[in-house]
């Protein structure tokens, strides 16, 4: 598949969008300060699975970091649960959520609940068994990804 442009200029500090890349959709979060700090914090990195991002598959080698990504703020992710393949619902409120006192935000899988922190990084004892894909991508300028 061709890859796909975002053009990034209007989406606000804490906003994700949809791309469709490959019959795939693309999730582009605008992080905010609070979101970013959530992803160096302990008492997150303890529950997750791949902390480390050390399974080499889901992603490439320059978003293997706390935040998974090119520039800290923004994120760029395959929106796809690694259970059965649901696309999970964004929860950009940085906690506490009824279902895990504990969410620092992420992303939630409606399916079989896995939920995944705001790097896409999953959390322990949920049915998703690695962090969601990071694809291919770079920015062409300040405003626009390429991704793919
Ligand atoms: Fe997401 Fe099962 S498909 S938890």
């Amino acid at each position: 598949g061709a890859p796909v442009v975002a053009d990034i200029s209007k989406v606000e500090s804490g906003q994700m969008v949809r791309y469709g890349w490959r019959s795939v959709p693309v999730f582009v979060v605008n992080r905010t300060k609070e979101q970013v700090a959530t992803l160096t914090t302990k008492d997150v990195e303890s529950r997750l699975k791949d902390p480390n991002c050390d399974v080499t598959s889901q992603q490439p080698a320059y978003a293997k970091n706390p935040h998974r990504s090119i520039k800290p703020e923004w994120l760029v992710m395959i929106g796809i649960c690694t259970h059965l393949g649901c696309v999970p619902d964004y929860k950009p409120k940085v906690g506490p959520e009824p279902f895990d006192p504990d969410w620092k935000s992420g992303f939630y899988c409606p399916c079989h609940k896995s939920r995944y922190d705001i790097a896409g990084r999953v959390y322990d004892g949920v049915p998703a068994p690695l962090n969601m894909v990071i694809p291919p991508y770079h920015f062409m300028d300040d405003t626009h990804i390429q991704i793919g």
